[in-house]
Parts: structure tokens; sequence; C-alpha cells
């Protein structure tokens, strides 16, 4: 594969020649593009001594004139590392003011980008609403690590270790558009169930985990149709979203959307009861104790398991105990393929957080755990898992 490191200037540059040795092991062609900043941490003849290739650095060289095109149209994947809190300002905005910047905007490849700067920076509103930005578009964001930083402070922020880029270039590699020509359906986020025009029931749901499922399909090549609940997330790029508040319209839009859906998903929070007789006033606050008697919703995942046919049907286990034995309950009770099983109550994974820990529950009997990580690299492997187990069941028919 063809390969562009971008580098940014940071002090984890230096990591960078590392990630640059480490990718042409893996017998890409690499070619290192730095920004002026860059060049003051590391300089260019350390990138082609490892790369063997010309460093583009200047955007107005006559040689380069039109190089930055060039570049982008020959080269299958977009690396930055380290990408500066500046620089990741820069692509979320579209400022096209050095090479690598003009470079990335008429680059349309997969976008892989590996933060780095200081805890505080990393966490600031305007970093955290770029990386967002980055995210909806469908680039992978590699979490930076926690841990001493070159500032003197400890915290997030320490780019990612070059084995570990270097891993999530070469599963992109790998992985390429392998979703291409399916569709995915998937729901996402809480459902709000009314119990008077201006009260509801939902949950902590913020979709963030559906979402993250959504772009890694769209990345993978695959039409994605994204059903959501209510939630304050941007629309992932390239994916079709369709928004709705209840459980009952979630069921509606899912069963209009499922005959073309090879592989369904069910990552939403569906709340399981609703009012089954909303009034149409707002109710009085009064001394008395209010009762309400509440229904059950529709189980779509159950219902969608009842006429599966050949599609591949991954449900999802919130659990706060039990985890194994409750996601493989309802894997079978709700004739699924697959069981997400995540653990919700805490505050780092599962519910509203960045990260989630899952367990996969298969129908082939076997588990696959999937240490803490980003919900989009989480993502990720699951569709790996996906793939390899509609394989399985595909040969075990076919025996
Ligand atoms: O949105 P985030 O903040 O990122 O959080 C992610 C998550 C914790 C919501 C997600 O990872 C998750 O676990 N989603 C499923 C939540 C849930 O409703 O789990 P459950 O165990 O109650 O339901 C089991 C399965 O049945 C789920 O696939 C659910 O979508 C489905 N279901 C449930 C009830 C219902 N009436 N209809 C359904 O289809």
């Amino acid at each position: 594969m063809k390969i562009i490191l971008g580098v940014g200037g940071g002090i984890a540059a230096y990591k960078s020649a590392e990630l640059a040795r480490l990718l042409m092991q893996q017998g890409h062609q690499v070619t290192a593009v730095m920004t002026d900043a860059a060049q003051r941490f590391v300089t260019p003849v350390t990138f082609a001594a490892l790369t063997g290739r010309k460093v583009l650095t200047d955007l107005f060289a006559i040689e380069s004139a039109i190089d930055h095109i060039g570049t982008a149209q020959e080269n299958d994947l977009l690396v930055v590392a380290p990408a500066t809190a500046d620089l990741l300002a820069r692509l979320a905005h579209g400022l096209a003011g050095d090479f690598l910047s003009t470079l990335y905007l008429a680059f349309t490849g997969p976008v892989l980008l590996a933060p780095s700067m200081n805890v505080n920076m990393w966490q600031h509103a305007a970093t955290r609403a770029n990386v967002e930005i980055l995210e909806r578009r469908g680039h992978r964001v590699i979490e930076p690590g926690v841990g001493y930083l070159a500032c003197g402070m400890t915290g997030a922020g320490r780019m990612a270790e070059p084995e570990e880029i270097a891993a999530a270039v070469d599963r992109e590699a790998r992985a390429g558009r392998d979703l291409e020509g399916e569709t995915v359906l998937i729901t996402a986020g809480p459902t709000e169930e009314p119990l008077d025009p201006v009260r509801y029931i939902s949950n902590r749901s913020s979709g963030k985990m559906g979402y993250a499922l959504a772009e890694a399909a769209a990345a993978r090549g695959a039409h994605v149709v994204l059903i959501s609940g209510p939630v304050h997330l941007s629309p992932p790029h390239g994916v079709e979203v369709i928004q709705v508040r209840t459980a009952a319209e979630m069921r509606t839009r899912v069963f209009e959307n499922l005959e073309p859906a090879g592989i369904v998903i069910k990552a939403a929070a569906v709340a399981d009861f609703h009012l089954s007789h909303v009034p149409d006033q707002k109710r009085k606050k009064t001394a008395a104790r209010l009762s309400l008697e509440l229904d059950p919703t529709p189980d779509i995942l159950a219902e969608v398991g009842r006429q599966k046919g050949d599609r591949l049907l991954v449900g999802f286990a919130a659990e706060t105990e039990n985890l194994r034995q409750e996601a493989r309950r309802k894997l079978e009770s709700k004739n699924c393929d697959m069981v997400v099983g995540n653990l919700v109550g805490g505050t780092e994974t599962g519910f509203e957080s960045d990260e989630n820990e899952v367990v996969l529950v298969l129908s082939t009997g076997d588990t696959v755990e999937i240490a803490r990580a980003s919900k989009r690299e989480i993502a990720d492997r699951i569709f790996d898992e996906i793939l390899k187990l509609r394989l399985s069941l595909h040969s075990a028919h076919e025996a």
C-alpha cells in the first residue's frame, strides 16, 4: 500500500521516525510530508533515509506546484502522527496553508490521526470539538495514551506508540473496503417514551456506540442506514440517518428498511416500557402520589430475529452483572448470531463514555473479548468478527 505519513510539529515527531520504519517493514511505500514545525523537531533527512523517498515540505517549491494533488491521488492512505492541536484544528476547518493541509483536502482515501499534546490542550473544548468533526468525517482517531508528558504533566495526550499506530494502519490496509456492496442497518441512541406533552421516560444512551458502528461500516464501504433516537451527535459522513423518538417509531423504521439489509445491528437502548395512552394535556402537579401503569414496548430485536432470513443479526446486551450469561441468554431468546455484551452503570465505559470494553457472544458457542478501547476501535473489531462469523456460518452451512 502507498502511505502518506504526515508529521506535525510536536515532540512526538521523533516517534514518527520509528513509525516510518515499521510501516516500511510491513511492506508499504511511505512518503513523509512534514510541516514547518515538524522540521524543528526532526530533520527531513531522517525520514528520507528511512523511507528512501523525497520528503515533501514546501508547498511553494517550484517542483511542488502541483505535487500535493498528485501525491494525494497516488497514495492509498494518510496517517498523521503526531497530529498536534493546531494541525487537528486546521484539518477540521479545511485551512490549507501548507503542503500537508492542502494535500489533506485533495486526498479521498482513509485518514488516521494520532494526536499528541499536553493534557489540558487535549481536553480543551476546542480540541474536543475538532476531534468530533474529524471523527464524524469518518477519520480514525487513534486515542493518545495516558502517562508522563514531555511538558512535565501527567495525563492523556501522549501519542500512541508507533507499534499501535502501525497496527491500526495495517488493519485499515487489510480491512480496506470489505463491506462494499453491503447494506448495514444500525440502531443507536435512546428512545423517549412520553408521559404527557412535556415529560418522558428515557435512558443514558448517548448514541456514541451506534454512531461509531455506522462510521466504521461506512468507512469500509457499506451503505449504512442509521436509525437514531434523540442524541446530540452530528450525522456521520456518508450515512443515511433516520431520526426517531419512541420505540414504536423505531420499530416502524427498522421494518421499513429491513429488506435490503444483510447485517442488522441493534445498538440502541430501546425503552422496555411505555405509556400506551398519553394524555393530550400536561399532568397537573398535586399532593397525591402518582401511579402510572406502563406497558411493554415491542421487542424489535426479537421480532427481527423471528424473520431473520439470511441476515446476520447482532444485538447488544447492556448489563450491570452476569454479563456473559445474560448476553448468551439474549442471543438465544432473540435468535441473534452475535450479542455484544457491555457493562453499564459505571462512567469509564458503557453509556456516554468515549470508550467501551465488550465481550462478543457468538452463535457458534465462541466468545471473543475486546479490551477497553475507543468506541470507534471497538466498532471496527466488531465488524472484523462479524465478517469472520459470517464466513464460518457459511462454511458450516455448506458442509
Ligand atoms: O449510546 P452510548 O452512550 O454509546 O452507550 C452504548 C450502549 C451502552 C447503549 C450500547 O453499547 C448498548 O449496550 N446498547 C443496548 C442497550 C439495551 O437496550 O440493551 P438491553 O440488554 O436492554 O437490550 C438487548 C437488545 O435488545 C439490544 O440490542 C436492544 O437494542 C434490543 N431491544 C431491547 C428492547 C426493545 N424493546 N427492543 C429491542 O430491540
